[in-house]
């Protein structure tokens, strides 16, 4: 794949000419009374917009601009405080423009910083983390956030969820549930471009794909699974994935880490900031590709998750594994961790299970007021949080700093390149 053209430079290389914007790409403006504005383009939002100030004050928020650009803008939405803007027109390139490598970059809603260069884009994440933690958890960082790049800015992904409509595999537009059709997709790893070609080839049924990539097994030669969501008997064979020294399998439809390229970075840095002891409580613990590669540092592991299959998996591949020591349950953290007995950690856990860490991968969504709330009573000394979304990564440090816990380290770990998307670790001790 080329990723040169004229008047743009490619990710790592030097520095572009004038560009101008793909006008095919942008959402049609909404009309509004603002003039047109020459906006300076400071750095990058957490959404992936660039922003900029109009002469007024007012902040502006520009999807596609890069920091050091100057552009010509159309406001497509005005507030008393924030305007909205599309590009119209790049008239002077930042120094981390770059030519995107997609034909439906812009239109696509998958990627939104294949016009920033690869190194500015970790830079970026770095600032949105520390962003975040300061100013919705209201915490005091211990140093600054080092981010631990993807070894490469593409080809990276090991698992996309696509939409198939009219028979064409495509994504959903963004912000927005349109779809639109792919040809290719370059941050997909290797082979899953290659389904990809496959798959569009074959016309397929509509609704929901998956395409996702782990270790060759008698069931998918390739490593490669290509489920349809919407008749996971098309394609529902557990998918074998790699986690360090053992091996997890993933449902149809379960969740799975999604860059293999980082897997082992991930497993490292969390065994790390785990350390070893006697007992471990891992919340959100999906099909234990974590919990298995942690088992020889604990006695004892209690894994809770939601996902049924997810456990039913966990607990085969640990008795594969010969491992007796890890009791996965099926539950909800929020009910689990309910108020239990005087001097018990939590009311469901194996009596006399006192944890000494907590480990903790929740969605998006987070933790929650209820589970950082018990999380502040009186129980382990460490705890340690991996989060894929750093708004509720922080409202939940900044909780669990309120009850008493001290943020001791806070690292990242780009697993999305091309997106404004950061995973975040965090220790806390007491
Ligand atoms: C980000 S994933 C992490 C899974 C696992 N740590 C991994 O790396 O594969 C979050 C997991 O939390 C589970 N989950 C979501 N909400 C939950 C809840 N309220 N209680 C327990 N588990 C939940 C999901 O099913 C999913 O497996």
């Amino acid at each position: 794949m080329s990723r040169w053209e004229p008047g743009g430079k490619r990710q790592g290389q030097g520095r572009s000419r004038r560009v101008r914007h793909r006008s095919d790409v942008a959402r049609k403006p909404t009309p509004t009374r603002e003039p047109d504005l020459a906006l300076d383009v400071e750095r990058l939002a957490n959404d992936g917009s660039g922003i900029a100030h109009a002469a007024d004050g007012r902040i502006v928020f520009v999807p596609g601009a890069a920091p050091g650009d100057r552009i010509l803008a159309r406001v497509t939405e005005a507030r008393r405080t924030l305007l909205r803007a599309e590009i119209i027109e790049v008239l002077e390139p930042g120094p981390d423009r770059v030519q995107p490598a997609c034909a439906a970059f812009g239109r696509c809603g998958g990627c939104a910083w294949q016009h920033i260069d690869y190194p500015a884009q970790v830079e970026a994440k770095a600032a949105i983390l520390d962003n975040a933690l300061e100013r919705i958890g209201g915490l005091d960082l211990p140093g600054p956030v080092v981010v631990t790049p993807s070894p490469e800015p593409y080809e990276y992904r090991g698992r996309a969820r696509l939409l198939v409509q009219g028979h064409r595999p495509g994504y959903r537009r963004a912000a927005s549930d349109d779809h639109i059709a792919v040809e290719d997709c370059p941050v997909l790893a290797a082979p899953l471009r290659t389904a990809l070609r496959q798959l569009i080839a074959a016309r397929p049924a509509n609704g929901e794909w998956e395409l996702a990539l782990g270790e060759a097994d008698a069931t998918h030669p390739e490593g490669v699974r290509v489920l349809h969501l919407d008749d996971p008997e098309h394609g529902g064979a557990p998918l074998t994935l790699r986690a360090r020294d053992h091996q997890v399998q993933i449902a149809a439809g379960g969740f799975a880490q999604a860059n293999p390229l980082l897997f082992d970075a991930l497993i490292e840095a969390i065994s790390n900031a785990v350390g070893s002891g006697e007992r471990l409580l891992e919340l959100y613990a999906g099909a234990g590709f974590f919990t298995l590669p942690l088992a020889s540092r604990f006695q004892q592991i209690v894994a809770v998750e939601s996902d049924a299959a997810a456990v039913a998996n966990l607990q085969s591949a640990a008795a594969a594994a010969g491992i007796e020591h890890i009791e996965a349950k099926v539950a909800d953290v929020e009910s689990f961790l309910a108020p239990g007995q005087p001097g018990q950690y939590a009311a469901s856990l194996p009596s006399r299970f006192t944890p000494e860490v907590v480990f903790m991968d929740p969605p998006r969504a987070g933790l929650g007021h209820a589970v950082t709330t018990r999380l502040c009573a009186p129980g382990p000394g460490r705890l340690v949080y991996l989060s894929c979304d750093p708004a509720t990564f922080a409202r939940d440090l900044g909780h669990l700093h309120e009850g008493g816990w001290r943020l001791q380290s806070v690292a990242g770990f780009d697993l999305f390149p091309q997106t404004p998307h950061i995973e975040g670790l965090a220790v806390l001790v007491r």
